[in-house]
């Protein structure tokens, strides 16, 4: 007879956004653009944009320490660090082992992984699995961005987009069953990697002048088709992994989709037939923060108790790979004190 699979928890959770709000209005009096366009194509009022000297590991560490108090925990109890990010303080080293530093934690494995803005649901079905099987107690993991560093500013189709920030988690084993992070489904496909690239920086094209003056280095998005493999692919995740557990969408408390654009949100809704009111919704404040959407809005959540022990969450994302992932989680935060 089997063992029971131990459940792996949320028992920590933080968000840090840069203070800098800047409002479509802003942005009129540097392009060709209007708060009309941009609200009603995207559902985006305004976004946070860090300074110059606040750089991706940064942003992270904030989320980190926040995410570890909450967990009740020090730096030292943490034994497994992973960042996602597809902004990056440097090509290498990774962010992780830079956050690893700055937060003072112990010499523990440190890296990082890119799935884009898919990128928190796959850093909990790692974090998760490397708790679940091996030697760590509780990881961290958080997804970091500096989206602002990495768009085109002088491409009004995706600059608007996008906004900074960072949300981390505390993943722990607990001795309850059945609850926590319940079950990750994770997809990937490749064959089109030019719907959501940046062409420059890699082996393909290392940075030259020309390069430079060709703005390769730079985020370049294909609206139109990203938007709808985003619907096709995220109600499916969803919907998979409700079937898979058997739920149902009268169950799910909440619903947390990445925050990328609210018409991609309303067709999830209708395709779920999960009603608006159920969803996490924060894209007007925040824009696009890829990789760190999905925890800054679970925080936010968590803060304004939109849910409660027991309850169902359902997070949802899709990103540049393309990937995409859903997750299911059944929250409860206090099982594992003093694991
Ligand atoms: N302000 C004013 N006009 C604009 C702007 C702007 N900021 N940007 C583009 N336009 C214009 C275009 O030039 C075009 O004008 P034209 O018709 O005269 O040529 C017109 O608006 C329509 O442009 P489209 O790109 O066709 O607009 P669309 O309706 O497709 O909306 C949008 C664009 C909002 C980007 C939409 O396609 C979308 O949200 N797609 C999904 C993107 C997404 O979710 N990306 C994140 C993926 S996650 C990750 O991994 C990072």
């Amino acid at each position: 007879m089997s063992l029971p699979t131990p459940s792996v928890i949320i028992q920590g959770i933080g968000s840090f956004a840069p203070e800098n709000v800047v409002t479509n209005q802003d942005l009129e009096q540097q392009m060709d653009t209007s708060d009309e366009w941009i609200r009603t194509r995207t559902g985006i009022r305004e976004r946070r944009i860090a300074p110059a000297d606040v750089h991706t590991s940064d942003m992270a560490v904030e989320a980190g320490k926040r995410a570890i108090d909450n967990a009740g925990l020090q730096p030292g109890d943490i034994d497994l660090l992973i960042v996602a990010t597809m902004s990056p303080d440097l090509p290498f080293p990774s962010t992780a082992c830079l956050v690893q530093a700055k937060l003072g934690l112990r010499t523990i494995p440190s890296f990082d992984i890119t799935a884009a803005c898919s990128g928190f649901i796959y850093l909990q079905e790692i974090g998760a699995n490397m708790v679940r099987s091996g030697p760590y107690k509780h990881a961290l993991i958080i997804g970091a961005e500096k989206m602002s560093a990495i768009v085109d500013w002088e491409d009004r189709g995706t600059c608007v987009l996008f906004g900074d920030g960072a949300g981390a988690c505390v993943l722990s084993k607990s001795q309850q069953l059945h609850v926590g992070i319940l079950q990750n489904i994770l997809g990937g496909d490749g064959s089109n990697p030019n719907l959501l690239f940046m062409p420059g920086g890699g082996t393909v094209q290392r940075p030259t002048t020309e390069s430079i003056v060709n703005r390769a280095h730079y985020l370049k998005m294909n609206g139109k088709e990203i938007f709808k493999h985003a619907v096709r692919v995220m109600g499916q995740a969803t919907l998979d992994v409700m079937q898979q557990n058997g739920v149902q969408s009268k169950d799910i408390a909440l619903v947390v989709p990445h925050q990328a654009n609210i018409r991609i949100i309303d067709a999830i809704a209708a395709r779920l037939d999960v009603p608006k009111e159920k969803f996490l919704i924060n894209v007007d404040r925040f824009g696009n923060t890829s990789a760190a959407s999905i925890p800054i809005a679970l925080d936010e959540a968590y803060r304004n108790r939109r849910f409660t022990e027991g309850d169902y969450i359902l997070c949802v994302a899709f990103g540049a790979g393309l990937t995409w992932g859903a997750s299911l989680i059944k929250w409860t935060k206090t099982a594992s004190r003093g694991q």
